[in-house]
């Protein structure tokens, strides 16, 4: 394996959580994190420079996350978030091996809290990367928690219509009836099973609401959003995004230091692979809240 280089990196002695993802869709990962501890000491990586990692493999992954990792550890990161939806399913479990830093995917907690969600019979829709589905990973880790009745469905073109800003709208809701329109009417939980699409949910609730006549909810950790209204008698169909099981975890890890504070004075550092401007214009459609400005750094041979 390559060593990364680290450009521009600071070594500050603070002690802080890293959050990774192919670019900035674990933003609303690193977001949901933050809103709930402000304070909290937290550097992001984008490996903008090898995005998309949807449509890669395991092998290439698992290395550009392992990479991400190293860099990250030199950063003197204390757990590792892998706030993307492919590298979690295809490369986690490994990189748990492989790594005596913690690091969290966003598969287990995600599928515990989606089972939670299901009555018998009743069935979960899992939407990610091409990969992701490919994978099976939450397919099994469901099926782990008890749920045997999964529709997955690979929805690859959501990732770069959002960064377009071409979130809603007529464009956006047609990709939705491209990838959703044969989605079984058993469905009461969609899981977001990429970190972009929480900002593609308003289109995924026009089209799953209009499909069906149902009410349609996101469900995150900022609590319950009405996407789509609808008078029909039905249990309305649940989002899922992925932010309430990170933040638990995230939580979990603090509650374990007994010294919790020295990882709270308000830091934080952005980091990407490639064309730092671009990365944070497209940054802001993923975050609300105001980011530090980029550092480039370069993984591996990239
Ligand atoms: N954020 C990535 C994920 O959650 C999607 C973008 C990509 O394909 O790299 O899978």
């Amino acid at each position: 394996m390559n060593t990364p280089s680290i450009a521009q990196a600071g070594h500050e002695k603070k002690r802080r959580i890293a959050f990774f993802d192919s670019g900035q869709g674990g933003l609303t990962v690193w977001e949901s994190v933050v809103s709930r501890h402000p304070t909290l000491n937290t550097i992001y990586l984008g490996d903008n420079a090898r995005y998309p990692y949807g449509n890669k493999g395991a092998d290439t992954v698992t290395r550009y996350a392992s990479e991400a990792i190293l860099f990250l550890a030199a950063q003197r990161a204390e757990l590792i978030v892998v706030a993307c939806g492919t590298a979690s399913s295809v490369a986690v479990e490994r990189l748990k091996q492989v790594f005596r830093l913690p690091v969290v995917g966003i598969v287990e907690g995600f599928c515990a809290e989606a089972a939670a969600l299901i009555a018998n019979n009743r069935r979960i829709a899992v939407l990610g990367t091409r990969f992701t589905v490919a994978s099976g990973r939450f397919e099994a880790v469901l099926r782990q928690n008890g749920i045997n009745n999964v529709w997955q469905r690979a929805c690859p073109l959501f990732v770069p219509l959002v960064e377009e800003g071409v979130s809603q709208g007529e464009i956006a809701e047609a990709a939705c009836r491209m990838y959703l329109s044969d989605i079984p009417d058993d469905v009461d939980v969609v899981m977001l099973a990429c970190t972009h699409f929480p900002r593609f949910a308003s289109a995924i609730a026009n089209t799953l609401g209009a499909l069906k006549n149902r009410t349609v909810i996101l469900r995150s950790s900022e609590g319950d959003t009405r996407l789509y209204s609808c008078a029909s008698a039905q249990d309305p169909i649940i989002l899922l995004d992925s932010s309430s099981s990170v933040v638990s975890a995230v939580d979990a890890f603090l509650a374990s230091h007994a010294n919790q504070n020295e990882f709270h004075s308000g830091e934080c550092s952005l980091y990407c692979t490639d064309a730092p401007a671009r990365f944070a214009q497209v940054a802001q459609v993923f975050a609300q809240k105001t980011l530090p400005e980029p550092k480039l750094i370069s993984l591996g041979s990239l």
